[in-house]
């Protein structure tokens, strides 16, 4: 089945997957990795796809695995599969640089987060659709959250009221993102940072318990068992 993205969309989504994968262990790189019997890229494009403001995919993937990423996302989706680059950061502004002409609104999405719904996209983009330059999905943090010094010792204990933990997608207009990656120095791992750095606003919408990272082992046995629910 080839999903066929809305060309009246206003939505292009960059989907950063070229990352090894380290920190869930021994194995190919993570976007390939299997979360039930498909790769989490496969979950996440799928997922993109079904969101109706979608026109266009644009996938970061490991240089090695360019020509394997294309064959394995042409049944699911019309993707384009550029090469990544060594951070995150650079892997956002190759996928950004292949987005054609049309798209006013730039949506950047971690592979990583397989199992983030059409909805949660849906909503990021009409965010912005309304006026907003920059939004980010957050959920409210839940633990205590302590600053401590580099013996482990308790500094003191942060105000969790006023913390947000955030996920992507993250949503954009395409010349707020495009300005925030020209000027980008050093690397971050959020692409809102970016643009904090430059004076623009960033609003914040709900996010969903489903856009988990999947990062350690732990994570990707609780996808797991999301998947299966
Ligand atoms: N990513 C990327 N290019 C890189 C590094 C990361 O496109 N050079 C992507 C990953 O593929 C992932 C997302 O950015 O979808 C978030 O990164 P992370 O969860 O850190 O994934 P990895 O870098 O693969 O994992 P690790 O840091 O454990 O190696
Ligand atoms: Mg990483």
């Amino acid at each position: 089945m080839t999903a066929q993205l809305n060309p009246r969309g206003d939505v292009a989504v960059l989907i950063p997957a070229a990352g090894a994968g380290v920190r869930l262990g021994p194995g190919g790189p993570k976007a390939l990795r299997l979360l039930g019997d498909e790769p989490l890229l496969v979950h996440a494009v799928r997922r993109v796809a079904a969101a109706p403001s979608v026109r266009t995919i644009v996938v970061a993937a490991p240089p090695a695995e360019v020509a394997a990423v294309r064959q394995l996302l042409a049944p699911v989706a019309a993707v384009t599969v550029v090469a990544g680059g060594v951070e995150r950061q650079e892997s956002v502004a190759l996928a950004l640089a292949a987005v054609p002409a049309g798209p006013e609104i730039i949506l950047v999405h971690d592979a990583a987060r397989a199992l983030a719904p059409p909805e949660l996209f849906e909503s990021v983009a009409a965010a912005v659709r309304s006026g907003r330059p920059a939004v980010i999905p957050v959920l409210p943090v839940v633990d205590t959250v302590k600053e401590v010094d580099a013996d482990g010792v308790v500094l003191g204990t942060v105000d969790r009221s006023a913390l947000r933990a955030v996920q992507t997608p993250q949503g954009f207009r395409r010349a707020v993102l495009a300005a925030a990656h020209a000027g980008a120095a050093g690397s971050l791992t959020d692409d809102a940072g970016l643009v904090e750095k430059q004076g623009i606003p960033v609003t914040c919408v709900q996010g969903h318990e489903h856009a988990l990272k999947i990062t350690r082992p732990f994570d990707l046995a609780v996808a797991t068992l999301l998947l299966a629910s």
